[in-house]
Formats: structure tokens, C-alpha cells, sequence
């Protein structure tokens, strides 16, 4: 959809690949700030900005949460989604956009809702590159490991993710890396499939080795770093377990649970859903004192043999929210908590973590899965 008047020139760019087109001038207000950056009218005016270190704000990049937002003082622009969850959030008769999800075809202005600071830009800007599929393994009958070689190499920190699209798909689908944060030529992600879903049914149904992706990152703010110097409290459901594997890497590596505290609940569905115990049980052994994982099966009995097989992790019977929030009674002080997976799991847990456990929300870190 395309929003001002634009020149016959600027319809024809909405089919040309990314890297062709000559940049744009975007100039992005918001209460306190004002910056400008250039973007390439094939990319999305978001991922321009984040690339040129422009700290629009954000959360899902790809069209569901509406933090994006933004109202389109002048300029020609064109709507890749439409029909995107997230436009509910916007007020069309504003000229209101997702960021996300628009493209500049021309020097364009943006007004960004509230007090945006612009200058907070992440240690590590985010870029463009390609990645190609080494392996792809199924972890249960419906999540599997996907292993990508990026093309340059994908810098990271622990908790982040980044944006993957394959030309048989059309958008950008986000995954958090599941490895040893730094800097990294070869990138593990876990991945649900999704019935119905786009990327997610080709992943699982013709992806094969030697497949080649796009991607952009690295993104998010639900960051662990061991310089912080913090006890840590993680909630994942299913694959979101994938950030929280990374956070683990990066702590075991610094040795940070040496002196500082993480619990972790995992929740999974059934005994059927549950993986990398092996890896989950090599890390508690790392620290035993100090780093506590339970694994939490919400329509399942526990297994009683899953105690003698992996026996540095704990097994319980629930949502993975309700028994942090019982084990954690009073020990919440401090700590930061990281929470990833379904939307579900994420808005219960953070209910649970303002109104029980007393957590500030600038200590509550996550990753919602929509
Ligand atoms: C921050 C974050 C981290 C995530 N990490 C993981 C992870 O580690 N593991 C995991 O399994 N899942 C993760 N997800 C969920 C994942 O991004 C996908 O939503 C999920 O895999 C389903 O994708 P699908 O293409 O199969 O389903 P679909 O229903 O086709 O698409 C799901 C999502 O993709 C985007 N999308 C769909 N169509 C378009 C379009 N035309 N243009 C642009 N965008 C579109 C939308 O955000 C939509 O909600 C994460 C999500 C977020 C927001
Ligand atoms: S960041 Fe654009 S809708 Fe979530």
C-alpha cells in the first residue's frame, strides 16, 4: 500500500531486490530528539535506522507489537504488511505506521510517539548479511536446530536475536541464537513449527542444506552481560529456551555463576516436547552451587526416570511462572529476570514478576514469541 503521492518511478521500486535503489533521506522527531539517517528504499525505514544507529523504538521487528509506531509527516512511503496484527495499534486517519513494516521511496519525515531518545544506541549496531543452511535437526516432532553460516560473521550478545527471510517467504521472521554470544561465523537457533506458519512450514518441509537466507541483526534489549554483576531468574517456554542457552554460555564462560546466583525454569508441554537436557545438565553441573534449572511439564507427569538420567536438573509439574514464583518466594530482591516464548508465558510471568515478586521493570528482560 502506498501512502502519498508518488511518482511512477516509486511504484517500481517496490519489486526491486535489496541493495538496489539510491538511498533516502529519513529525518525521525520524536518529543526530545530529532535525527536523520539515509535508507535504502528496498529496506524497512526501522532496520535503516537501527543499522545507522538511529535507536528507534522497537520490540518484535516484524509487525506484531506496534512499538514501531510512528505518524508520517511527509514523504512517500509504501506499506509492505497492511494487514499486519500490529497495525491495530495504529490510527490510520493520523497517518500512523509501523516502522517495521514501511519503506521510504523518497526523503520522508516520521514524528515517533512520546520521548524517544534517539541517542541510546545498542554496543553492537545491527547489519545486513547472508547466511546459508549447514544442518538442520529435529530436536522433537515439532522443534528443530537450525545451524547457519553468516556471511560477514554475526556479532551478538547473550539474550539477542535476529531476522531471517528466505525468498520463499515473503518477511523477515525472528529467532534468538542459542549459542556462545561474541562474534560468530556459524549461529545455532531453535525452532518451533508453526502449523500453518510461512517460514516455519518451509523450514520443516523443504529447507535443506545449502538453502540461503538473509538476515538482519543482531537485535533486542533482553541482554545478559556478567559485567552487570547481577543474580539472574529465567522463565522459557519451549523454544524460548533458546536466548536463555546463550545467557547460560556466556555466564558458565566468565565464570559469573561463581559468585552470582541463576535460576531457570523450562516449560514445556509434555514429556515429548522436552530437549537438550544433556546441555541443560552439563551447565547446572558447571555450577552446582550456584545455578539451579528445573524443567516444568505443564500437561505431563514427571518422568521418573528423568532424575536418575540427568541428575544436576530438577522436575516439576505446572507453568514454569507459578514455580518460580513459589521457589523464588522472597528471594526475588535484585535479581534480573529474562523471560522467552509464547506471549502467554511472557504476560503471565510478567504479571507475576511486578506483582509478587516486586521486580522493577527495568530489571524485567524478555522476548515475546508473536
Ligand atoms: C523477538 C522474537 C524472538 C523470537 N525467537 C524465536 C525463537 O528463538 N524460536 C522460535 O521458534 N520462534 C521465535 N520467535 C517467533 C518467530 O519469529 C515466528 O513468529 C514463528 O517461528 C512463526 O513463524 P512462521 O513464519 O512459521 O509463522 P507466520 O504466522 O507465517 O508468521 C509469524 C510472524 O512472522 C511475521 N510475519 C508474517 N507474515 C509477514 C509478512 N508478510 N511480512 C512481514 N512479517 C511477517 C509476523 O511477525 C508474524 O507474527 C521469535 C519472535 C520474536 C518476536
Ligand atoms: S517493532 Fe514493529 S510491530 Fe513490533
Amino acid at each position: 500500500m502506498l501512502s502519498g503521492t508518488a511518482p511512477a518511478s516509486a511504484m517500481t521500486a517496490h519489486s526491486t531486490e535489496a541493495g538496489a535503489g539510491s538511498a533516502v533521506m529519513i529525518e525521525a522527531r520524536s518529543k526530545v530528539g530529532m535525527r536523520a539517517f539515509t535508507a535504502a528504499p528496498q529496506r524497512p525505514v526501522l532496520y535503516e535506522a537501527l543499522r545507522a544507529g538511529v535507536a528507534l523504538p522497537y520490540e518484535c521487528a516484524t509487525g506484531t507489537c506496534g512499538t514501531c509506531k510512528a505518524r508520517r509527516v511527509s514523504g512517500v512511503i509504501l506499506n509492505d504488511w497492511p494487514d499486519a496484527p500490529g497495525a491495530g495499534y495504529l490510527n490510520p486517519a493520523r497517518e500512523e505506521v509501523l516502522l517495521c513494516q514501511t519503506r521510504a521511496l523518497a526523503d520522508c519525515a516520521f514524528e515517533v510517539p512520546g520521548r524517544a531518545d534517539f541517542g541510546r544506541s545498542p554496543a553492537i549496531r545491527p547489519r545486513f548479511g547472508q547466511a546459508v543452511v549447514l544442518e538442520l535437526r529435529n530436536l522433537t516432532h515439532d522443534v528443530a536446530a537450525l545451524r547457519v553460516q553468516m556471511e560477514p560473521a554475526l556479532e551478538f550478545e547473550a539474550g539477542q536475536f535476529a531476522l531471517l527471510r528466505t525468498p520463499h517467504v515473503k518477511g523477515y521472521r525472528a529467532y534468538s541464537m542459542a549459542n556462545h554470544a561474541g562474534k560468530a561465523e556459524e549461529v545455532d537457533f531453535i525452532i518451533k513449527r508453526k502449523l500453518g506458519g510461512g517460514f516455519t512450514e518451509w523450514l520443516f518441509s523443504a529447507a535443506v542444506r545449502g538453502d540461503r537466507l538473509e538476515w538482519f541483526g543482531a537485535l533486542g534489549k533482553a541482554t545478559f552481560s556478567p559485567r552487570e554483576q547481577r543474580t539472574i531468574a529465567c522463565i522459557a517456554g519451549g523454544s524460548g529456551i533458546a536466548s536463555i542457552l546463550s545467557i547460560l554460555e556466556a555466564g558458565a564462560t566468565a565464570r559469573h555463576f561463581e559468585q552470582f546466583e541463576a535460576t531457570v525454569f523450562f516449560g514445556v508441554r509434555t514429556r515429548q516436547d522436552v530437549f537438550y537436557l544433556d546441555r541443560l545438565n552439563r551447565l547446572a553441573e558447571s555450577s552446582p552451587h550456584t545455578l539451579q534449572i528445573t524443567i516444568v511439564f505443564s500437561h505431563d507427569e514427571v518422568d521418573p526416570t528423568l532424575g536418575d538420567r540427568y541428575p544436576k536438573l530438577l522436575f516439576d509439574t505446572g507453568f514454569p511462572h507459578e514455580i518460580a514464583a513459589r521457589d523464588l518466594a522472597g528471594r526475588f530482591a535484585g535479581r534480573v529476570a529474562y523471560i522467552a516464548g509464547p506471549p502467554i508465558l511472557v504476560d503471565v510471568s510478567i504479571r507475576m514478576l511486578i506483582t509478587q515478586a516486586r521486580l522493577p521493570a527495568r530489571d524485567i528482560r524478555y522476548d515475546k514469541f508473536s
